[in-house]
């Protein structure tokens, strides 16, 4: 998949902006700090998932001053070429498919399909289980529809249930019917989070040693009310058995124990727990390994590369982790990369563009600025 074309109209400190860009092809966006480079790949984010990673305030992206910001790109998908398009104004998304009005958030998101690093990314060994269930969550949406839709009805009954325990007087048969329900649902649930995880831990594995940390093996394990690896009837006995032995509990304390809404990723080097043992410079090679491994996955699953963004990407990695990291890009695949640190064209082995960024205005070259 490629970025063929980008309109940025009154976002972030982008006036009115067009570029073009080549296919699988890699884009260098140079420019001291605080000029616009992160708000340019941050439009093509945008316009993949709807939302900014670095705030949830879309009104903070229009342009000061202005009252809308306006997105468009052309994207080619596996030769196919489609137009879309972006109007937040008054607090509202106005989206076009070919110049089409869509209506859901599901028929916009992931037609373009990117995949980001940014140096936040680090944070995903810290954060609450949560942001890891959400990487995993936001991945699977976009790759299976009927996971979107099963983990859509999870929720639901996941709240019916919670309703059921606070309410006066528990009705047991309600709760039992829910509850088998919620079991269906999460077995598939469970099956389909294994296998992404399985999949993305094979493809992180092969990257990792491009990073110089060869000697060190990567693992991802899927932390989960059950073991599972097993097949679907185990599973669904095993997570029977669970709400049975926490039924009691859950009633007591009006809130469900068990289930997929506390499921986890924990991340090893060798057998040492990441959170516990690794240096910023191999947690950045891990997110990165993650990273590319997910855009092989994309790839594996949809037989389409996504497009990559890099934000900031060399700072922090030495020489050795820096070539790794360039040696580990997949060929066919269009990458964003910005960087305030000087970079030169001879480390790449393949078509590169260089732009500079300067006070919103980005040119193709690289500039003095
Ligand atoms: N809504 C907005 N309207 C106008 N300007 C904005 C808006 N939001 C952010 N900016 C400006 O955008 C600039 C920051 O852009 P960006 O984050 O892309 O920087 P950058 O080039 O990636 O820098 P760094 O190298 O530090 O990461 C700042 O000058 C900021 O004032
Ligand atoms: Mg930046």
């Amino acid at each position: 998949m490629n970025v063929q074309k980008l309109n940025v109209s009154d976002y972030r400190n982008f006036e009115t902006a067009s570029f073009s860009f080549d296919p699988d092809t890699i884009h260098i966006l140079m420019g001291r700090n605080a000029q616009g480079k992160t708000n340019l790949i941050e439009a093509i984010y945008f316009l993949s998932h709807l939302r900014s990673w670095r705030t949830s305030k879309t009104p903070s992206l229009i342009r000061h001053g202005q009252e809308l910001f306006r997105l468009e790109a052309t994207i080619e998908n596996k030769g196919r070429v489609e137009s879309l398009k972006m109007i937040f104004s008054q607090g509202k998304k106005y989206l076009f498919r070919n110049d089409k009005p869509v209506q859901t958030f599901s028929n916009f998101v992931g037609i373009l399909n990117a995949v980001l690093f940014s140096p936040d990314d680090l944070q995903i060994f810290s954060e609450p289980p949560k942001e890891r269930r959400k990487f995993v969550d936001m991945e699977l949406v976009k790759l299976s529809r009927s996971y979107t839709t099963r983990l859509g009805r999870f929720n639901k009954l996941l709240k019916e249930r919670s309703a059921i325990l606070k309410s006066f007087r528990v009705d047991d048969v309600l709760l039992s019917t829910i509850t088998d329900q919620m079991i269906e649902e999460q077995a598939v649930l469970i099956t389909q989070r294994y296998a992404f995880i399985q999949l993305l831990e094979e493809k992180a594995r092969a990257v990792f040693p491009y990073f110089g940390e060869g000697r060190e093996k990567l693992s991802i394990r899927y932390k989960t009310c059950v073991d599972p690896s097993l097949g679907m009837d185990e599973i669904k006995k095993q997570l029977t058995e669970a709400y049975q032995k926490t039924r009691l509990k859950d009633k007591q304390m009006k809130t469900t124990a068990v289930g997929i809404h506390k499921d986890d990723l924990e991340f090893y080097l060798n057998d040492k727990l990441v959170t516990q043992t690794a240096s910023q410079g191999q947690k950045r090679s891990i997110v990165l390994a993650l990273k590319i491994g997910l855009c092989q996955v994309i790839q594996a699953k949809t037989g389409q590369n996504p497009v990559l963004l890099l934000d900031d990407v060399f700072s922090e990695l030495d020489e050795t982790r820096r070539a790794g990291l360039i040696a580990s890009l997949p060929e066919e695949i269009q990458i964003f990369i910005t960087t305030a640190e000087p970079v030169s064209p001879s480390w790449f082995k393949r078509p590169v563009r260089f732009y500079t960024v300067d006070h919103g205005v980005m040119k193709e070259g690289i500039y003095d600025v």
